[in-house]
């Protein structure tokens, strides 16, 4: 028999999305967070270079031009109404984690200090426009503790180290979900009326990937199990700057602080691809062209990278031809102390796992697996959305990486991550906490725990002939060769088959460690099934969707189809076969246009 505990909210995750949900939930409900992780390692810690409010610190900025910028980064997918509501709340949301106490890098002045990201722009003039507002490269780091600070003053029941295994529903209303002790084996019920995912992405199906070993896709799996459809998991982004071969996040800001890409020949190539914003281009323009340099011979040394450049003296030189000054209209510098004062992280990364030193060298980057924007569909209040009419499951949230509002569509700017995930973690707790004041609780079904059970036994007796890490390695393999940054119908057909063939092999594997305290094979080996049930939705939905918008780069579809293909992605696993169907996107003022950089 599983533990039983009774919350009226429970937060499965916790991120920055899991704790915000988890702070605002238990202001009025008895509320439980309960992670794989302990907390401040989630995964919301490698946010590196900043949050996206148009707070206008140093230089004008609206939350229209936010919104603008986010509707055109997202290829038009987006849907507009959820993105003015983002953008009208970062403001108050940045300003809410400063009087928490996050230590937000300021101006001379006191204010919060900004610094430009890729597609973030003046509407007037089109040029770059300060608006990540960061501490230092750390700022996820520091959102995740102030959170977490916050949550244990307001006395959020937490579940360390507790893995998700199922959503419990009775007649289509929320009862709870089961997880597994990881330091005992042991399982338990938490029985609740009201249930929140903010268990984050899935990256780590790809080979080069910027997410931690818990980006899984346990959310999604879980509820894609349980009848829920999952919303435009064909886009998924590639950062452009991955550490090369490791996929460590390489930030932004290091380009938002006047950093360039230059190619084995030695040339800056962003002025070819975005002849506007260059090396501030959105990320999937940037990752492409990066790919072309090295696909046409302009790697470093043969080999697939290319350099990220912030010397001084380099950012100095192309400062000074782009016309970059200060605010005051001065010509733009940095010292190799600025870059050690604002980059610190990036600094010892490169130190760490390269040997190269950012302030005298270049460093080696390629393009990595970076973030799902697709997932669990929700409205702006992370209720889950379970159709094309967008009718909510009762006592079911969903928000962060996890969640598709819709604010990302086809690409997501750097910084609205971060934004999302205060904003709607907000939202989904205090909604969750309304609805759980109103409802009782479901009856628990007897035996809730039935299903992980089943799961758990299955793994410890398969016939062996499986690895569960060498199946693990072949998925991450196909899946960022044929379903990456470019993609086309012959390579993504046979992805998907694969896909298929690795599903069959899974029901071979055995896990060999029989003890109960700390099992992390078996851990690996739950995973990887919900790995592999959302790689065959990626690939089946990125097959299905036959134009190029966003991240999804079609060699065989090059150019984006707004007549057949504006309208989101749904994609259900019904007894075993993907369904796909579709839901309209919402426009309010932008009408699509193409995109110029
Ligand atoms: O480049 C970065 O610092 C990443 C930020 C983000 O994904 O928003």
């Amino acid at each position: 028999m599983a533990k039983t505990h009774q919350f009226d909210v429970v937060v499965v995750g916790a991120g920055g999305a899991g704790l915000m949900a988890g702070l605002y939930a238990s202001r009025t409900a008895k509320t439980a967070v309960i992670s794989k992780l302990y907390p401040t390692r989630s995964h919301t810690g490698a946010a590196q270079g900043g949050i996206g409010a148009a707070l206008g610190s140093i230089e004008e900025d609206k939350p229209e031009w936010h919104t603008y910028d986010t509707v055109k980064g997202s290829d038009y997918l987006g849907d507009q109404d959820a993105i003015e509501f983002m953008c009208e709340e970062a403001i108050n949301a940045v300003y809410e984690l400063e009087h928490m106490g996050l230590p937000f890098d300021r101006t001379p002045d006191g204010k919060i200090s900004q610094r430009p990201f890729g597609g973030h722009t003046n509407n007037v003039t089109g040029k770059p426009v300060r608006r990540a507002a960061h501490a230092a490269d750390r700022t996820g780091h520091m959102i995740l503790q102030t959170l977490y600070q916050q949550c244990l003053k307001n006395k959020v029941n937490f579940f360390d180290e507790f893995q998700v295994l199922d959503f419990i529903q009775v007649n289509g209303k929320t009862a709870g979900v089961v997880a597994v002790e990881l330091s005992t084996g042991e399982l338990h019920v938490i029985h609740a009326k009201a249930v929140i995912f903010a268990t984050g992405g899935h990256g780590r199906i790809f080979e080069v990937t910027s997410n931690a070993y818990a980006y899984t896709g346990d959310g999604a799996a879980i509820l894609l199990r349980h009848g829920i459809p999952l919303e435009d998991m064909e886009f998924f982004q590639f950062h452009p700057t991955g550490i090369y071969k490791l996929g460590i996040l390489i930030t932004e800001a290091v380009r938002g602080e006047g950093g360039v890409l230059i190619n084995g020949a030695g040339e800056r190539f962003m002025p070819k691809y975005a002849p506007s914003v260059k090396d501030l281009a959105s990320r999937d323009v940037v990752s492409r062209a990066i790919y072309t340099e090295i696909k046409e011979g302009r790697g470093a040394n043969g080999a697939n990278y290319v350099y990220l450049d912030i010397r001084p003296e380099s950012v100095i030189k192309y400062a000074a031809l782009d016309g970059r000054t200060n605010p005051d209209g001065t010509p733009y510098t940095i010292t190799g102390e600025q870059v050690l004062a604002k980059l610190p992280d990036i600094v010892d990364f490169c130190r760490v796992y390269l040997g190269v030193d950012p302030v005298t060298q270049m460093m080696p980057i390629q393009p990595t697996a970076h973030y799902t924007m697709g997932g669990i569909p929700t409205n702006k209040f992370g209720e889950v959305v379970i159709d094309d009419k967008n009718t909510p499951f009762p006592g079911l949230y969903a928000a962060g990486e996890c969640a598709c509002v819709s604010v990302h569509g086809g690409n997501r700017l750097g910084t609205n991550s971060l934004l999302d995930l205060v904003v709607f973690g907000k939202y989904a707790g205090l909604k969750a906490a309304e609805y759980a004041n109103q409802t009782d609780f479901a009856p628990l079904p007897a035996e809730a725990e039935s299903v992980s059970k089943a799961q758990f036994e299955t793994l410890k007796n398969g016939s062996g002939g499986e690895n569960v890490f060498k199946l693990s390695n072949e998925l991450k393999k196909v899946m960022f060769a044929d379903v990456g940054i470019y993609r086309n119908e012959k390579d993504m057909a046979s992805a998907l088959e694969k896909v298929r063939e690795l599903k069959s092999r899974f029901k071979e594997i055995k896990v060999a460690d029989t003890g109960r305290i700390f099992n992390t094979e078996l851990l690996n080996a739950w995973e990887l099934g919900n790995m592999l049930e959302i790689a065959e939705v990626i690939a089946a939905s990125a097959l299905n969707r036959k134009e190029s918008r966003g991240g999804h780069s079609r060699e065989d579809y090059p150019n984006r189809d707004d007549a057949n293909w504006l309208k989101h992605t749904l994609t259900w696993n019904r007894n075993g076969k993907i369904e796909i169907g579709y839901k309209p996107v919402t426009i309010t003022k932008h009408q699509p246009k193409a995109r110029v950089y």
